[in-house]
């Protein structure tokens, strides 16, 4: 983003200090944060989406547990914070992630300090991750550019991994970004991603604040711009990954993986090892959150179906490994998937 644009998140102040959001449901026409002062305001802004992404879920809900300190808050109620902050969303495995690190925070010594510098080194080393990542998925998509005979070479993501989703720069977006840096033509495919629009909304805002050449689509023309050879590889975050490799990400990451895998394309998944669960043989066990119809039928306050329709509306869905040709993490690429 560019100089002019606040953090996604801040935590103002000290132990008495509030977290500052950049509102991302007003995005991209108003650029407005907003103000949390209390553990319900932080549960709210999750599960509205003010604040989403996995990575910036963890760190939205670290600085939660904070505010439960300030209302004099006791060990149970801390705790209890923790809890009920993990009931915002279901899928992204970095909130509970960064919830258990501030359980155990809590018991050693449940200071509003101890606390808040958790909540900020959560918050630093989800930057430095970032960072990262960046570098080690440059490192594995430079071949591309080395052997290209276009002017540049496209790169297809969905949803939104850009600094709006984490603590840093991002995940999928902090590739393109060092790609970008590295003076490498890069031009970005950014699926719209129905039905919330972060794609058009999120990423495509964050690229054309700096600068980098992209090109919005619906995502029902992802097809067809692979078919003509417009993409080079595929990009993704990730909200959950299971021990196998299989990754959970926004609905329609399947789908791009499958529509990669038909045209030869590889398609990487880009995150943390905070969004590995271990504890999950397979993708199949991810809880997938399932949010409301009105999204679908009513997105952004147009009606777009009959009064009454049935609607499933599940948020994210699981890329099975066998389609994944890389996954990036803070630590290394691996080309097939491995715990250890
Ligand atoms: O519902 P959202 O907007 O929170 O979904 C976010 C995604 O699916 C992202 O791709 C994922 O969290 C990775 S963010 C680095």
């Amino acid at each position: 983003m560019n100089r002019d644009c606040p953090p996604t998140l801040q935590w103002i102040g000290e132990t008495d200090g509030h977290l500052r959001l950049i509102d991302q449901t007003r995005l991209p026409t108003e650029l407005v944060e907003i103000d949390c002062h209390t553990v319900e305001d932080v549960w709210q802004a999750i599960k509205r989406l003010s604040v989403r992404g996995a990575p910036a879920i963890g760190v939205a809900a670290a600085y939660g547990v904070c505010l439960a300190t300030q209302a004099g808050g006791t060990i149970a109620e801390v705790r209890k914070a923790c809890d009920y902050l993990a009931t915002s969303r279901p899928t992204a495995v970095n909130l509970f992630w960064a919830l258990d690190r501030m359980r155990s925070v809590v018991e050693q010594d449940p200071s509003g300090e101890a606390l808040l510098n958790e909540a900020r080194a959560i918050h630093e080393e989800d930057a430095a991750m970032c960072a990262a990542i960046g570098k080690h998925g440059a490192d594995i998509l430079v071949p591309l550019f080395e052997k290209a005979t276009s002017e540049s070479i496209g790169i297809l993501t969905h949803c939104n991994a850009g600094a709006l989703a984490t603590g840093g720069e991002g995940t999928a977006l902090s590739v393109i970004f060092e790609l970008a840096r590295r003076d490498l033509p890069v031009h970005v495919w950014v699926d719209e991603t129905r039905p919330l629009l972060q794609g058009s909304r999120l990423t495509a805002w964050e690229l054309t604040q700096r600068g980098i050449p992209c090109t919005l689509i619906c995502d029902n023309m992802a097809a067809t711009v692979m078919k003509e050879g417009r993409v080079q590889a595929v990009v993704t975050g990730a909200d959950r990954i299971a021990a196998n490799g299989d990754a959970a990400n926004k609905i329609g990451t399947y789908g791009a993986a499958t529509l990669a895998r038909a045209h030869d394309i590889p398609f990487y998944i880009a995150a943390p090892t905070s969004t590995i669960d271990p504890a999950l043989a397979t993708g199949e066990e991810i809880p997938i959150e399932e949010r409301d119809a009105e999204e679908v039928t009513n997105g952004f306050g147009s009606v777009t179906a009959p009064e009454g329709v049935s609607v499933y509306n599940p948020a994210f869905d699981v890329t099975p490994a066998e389609l994944i040709a890389g996954w990036i993490t803070e630590e290394r690429a691996m080309d097939e998937f491995n715990l250890s």
